[in-house]
């Protein structure tokens, strides 16, 4: 795909609680970043802080509370019907908590991205900061993936890499961490957005450049 630099790709930012990464992808977009006109942040928590945070920016936002659903299906589909009314074309999760079902992802196939805690494919899953300092770790960081059928198994876009310190709570760690997320997360949607990052295999290629991640933090 050739890169279409110019053109703002309509997108949904889901949450399910702070929204800081929801936060930097939106004040990417404000500043011409990321080519991306937000249409919508959606949380399936009503009480997510994110939201007040996202109004605040100016953006539209919207509850589907997963509650209300009997099955994760019925949610899933009444998310992409929600997403489709309001045109949008990608999904970035940003703090989602919620395993999507085929029922969704069918309907956005290799159009959803995910930002994951950890270097994956080490520390999957919910508390991947505590998992990395559990298993004595010594440089771990985060990652932003395609989403597919499995949790936290998609195609990778980017990763940074965190040192771990010797003085290391789950707190610290987390907000280093979080610190190389909001840096992240904005260059590689960028970069799938404008076709420059593209899917071969299980590898996503063209993403090298000056956007790319540095090694391991100086600690
Ligand atoms: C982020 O650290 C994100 O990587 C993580 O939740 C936090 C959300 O913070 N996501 C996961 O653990 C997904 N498995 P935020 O709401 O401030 O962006």
């Amino acid at each position: 795909m050739s890169e279409r630099p110019t053109e703002r790709v309509p997108i949904a930012i889901l949450i399910s609680g702070r929204g800081s990464n929801m936060v930097s992808l939106v004040t990417a977009a404000q500043e011409g970043r990321l080519s991306a006109d937000v249409r919508v942040v959606l949380s399936n928590r009503p009480d997510a802080p994110g939201l007040a945070r996202a109004s605040d920016l100016g953006i539209p936002t919207a509850v589907l509370d997963h509650r209300a659903f009997a099955t994760r299906e019925a949610f899933d589909a009444a998310l992409a019907d929600e997403l489709e009314r309001r045109g949008v074309r990608f999904v970035a999760l940003a703090g989602f908590l919620r395993v999507l079902t085929p029922v969704f992802l069918r309907r956005f196939a290799g159009r959803v991205l995910n930002i994951h805690p950890a270097l994956l494919p080490s520390f999957p899953g919910v508390h991947a900061q505590r998992q990395a300092l559990e298993y004595g770790a010594r440089v771990t960081g985060c990652t932003v993936h395609f989403v597919d059928e499995g949790v936290d198994t998609g195609p990778i876009v980017a990763q940074a890499a965190v040192r771990v310190r010797d003085d290391d709570t789950e707190e610290t760690l987390a907000a280093r961490i979080l610190e190389q997320e909001h840096r992240l997360y904005p260059l590689a949607l960028q970069a799938v957005l404008t076709g420059r990052a593209r899917v071969v295999g299980r590898r996503v290629v063209g993403v090298e450049g000056p956007g790319d991640p540095p090694g391991p933090d100086a600690g």
